[in-house]
């Protein structure tokens, strides 16, 4: 990053693709699928691609927004734009801090599966989900493929090889979603398969209640942080590094749109899959992070070259997981470095070693330490919540008021009119900002105590 810091991105595209390579990731393959599958399917689906367009749009531009226009990274950032408003960067910071460690852990589960595949016993695995129960149910595995991965991701950190794993990004995206297309038109034809897709393109409304319908809102914000990188400061930084002279806006709906995409795509297989093989059982829907390591080796084994095509596409999940996770180290690194005034080596053995220790309570908290539970949630889950659904919806309320009311939306639409000679969504802009941002927001955080998701 310091690096680029100097440099800044060389092109609107280099720009793009690296926040795409940050946004695509486990986010997107693996949670919006069992999100979308517990949360009543087309209705969550409706629901998330509403707020992205509108929420997701206006939270990202104006992150960026601040990063371009400051220069700086989260913790200067808030404070430039007002001193009040200085502790917001820390708090943004705490983010990645939380999700690093965890992420790493699915990113290990990611690697056992590609390592099944390679090796060929890909067959093995497709059953009702006693074979995943299992490696995770047994701490010893997935602590070996989680100290892997965030090994994998340290390593990159540290010799800041990041140019060669964007390159790597920039050819091997555009192949993921070519995959993902192509594995969702073969799903489609497992038999069973289409009333998945009607459970997951049509809302159905039956029995739709307030308490579903708040349930399900806050599940897709939460997402939508998640899955955009957002209020936890990395767009942020990544604004700082983009080109005066790029369009603001027109970069947001690309990676906008390649994000969600590849979420929507992905359930495309994950769902309509979960249902032909249990015939639309609500259990099997709302099986939740464990989704993706059952249902899909399932696929895979119907499938003529499932073994080959299983392989490669846990290899390609890995490495969207990879470029997630290094953007998520190195910004924990980079706060280590500039408080501590460490080097970047040691600074990068520190972050590790603390991903590796808060790391292992998620991978006891589904083993041996499984009765344990935190506000009735295991360790993984509980920093999935805390993050997603508590610090994030603070900090983005907090940035919506000092946008909206400090120091005005002008300050936003200047940086966007820098670019570009008009801001189209001006008005959507401004109303989400001022009113249903905050509005939204309020409504998540009250209803983390009144329903328990
Ligand atoms: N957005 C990433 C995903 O969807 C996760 C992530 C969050 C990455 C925050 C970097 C920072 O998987």
């Amino acid at each position: 990053m310091d690096k680029m810091k100097k440099e800044g991105f060389g092109s609107k595209l280099g720009f793009i693709f690296a926040a795409a390579g940050s946004a695509v990731g486990l986010g997107n393959i693996w949670r919006f699928p069992y999100l979308a599958a517990k949360y009543g399917g087309g209705i969550f689906l409706l629901v998330y691609l509403i707020l992205a367009v509108t929420f997701g749009f206006s939270l990202m531009i104006t992150e960026i927004g601040i990063g371009r226009k400051t220069g700086k990274s989260v913790i200067g950032a808030y404070k430039d734009v007002d001193k009040r408003f200085a502790f917001l960067g820390p708090i943004a910071a705490v983010v990645p801090f939380i999700i690093t460690p965890y992420y790493c852990v699915i990113g290990g589960w990611v690697l056992k599966f590609l390592a099944i595949f390679a090796t060929g016993y890909g067959k093995t695995v497709a059953d009702d989900g006693e074979f995943f129960t299992g490696f995770i149910g047994d701490w010893k595995q997935p602590t070996i493929f989680f100290i892997a991965f965030a090994l994998l991701t340290a390593i990159v950190v540290i010799l800041g090889v990041q140019k060669g794993i964007e390159m790597m990004s920039r050819i091997l995206m555009p192949v993921l979603l070519v995959l993902i297309v192509g594995i969702a038109v073969y799903t489609l034809t497992i038999p069973g398969a289409l009333s998945g897709v009607k459970y997951y393109v049509l809302p159905n409304f039956k029995g739709f209640t307030f308490t579903t319908f708040l349930k399900t809102l806050v599940a897709a914000m939460g997402q939508l942080f998640y899955s955009m990188s957002l209020a936890m400061g990395i767009m942020v930084t990544y604004g700082s590094y983009m080109r005066k002279e790029d369009s603001l806006e027109g970069s947001v709906r690309q990676i906008e749109i390649f994000d969600t995409a590849v979420a929507f795509l992905a359930g495309m297989i994950i769902i309509p899959a979960v249902f032909a093989f249990s015939g639309g059982d609500p259990a099997a829907l709302g099986k939740g992070p464990s989704l993706m390591f059952i249902t899909l080796p399932n696929v895979f084994k119907t499938m003529k070259g499932g073994q080959v095509v299983g392989t490669f596409f846990f290899f390609l999940v890995a490495l969207a997981a990879l470029t997630s996770s290094i953007s998520l180290l190195e910004t924990i690194v980079s706060i280590i470095c500039e408080k501590t005034k460490i080097n970047r080596y040691y600074g990068t053995l520190i972050c590790f070693a603390f991903v590796i220790i808060v790391g292992m309570t998620s991978v006891f908290g589904y083993s041996i330490w499984d009765k344990v539970t935190i506000f009735g949630y295991q360790f993984l889950d509980f920093y999935d919540f805390i993050s997603n659904n508590v610090i994030m919806p603070v900090v983005s309320l907090l940035t919506c008021i000092l946008i909206g009311y400090f120091v005005k939306t002008k300050y936003i639409e200047d940086e966007v009119l820098n670019g570009e000679k008009k801001f189209g969504a001006k008005g959507l802009y401004k109303v989400m900002i001022l009113v249903i941002c905050p509005v939204c927001m309020i409504i998540i955080l009250l209803s983390n105590f009144l329903v328990k998701l």
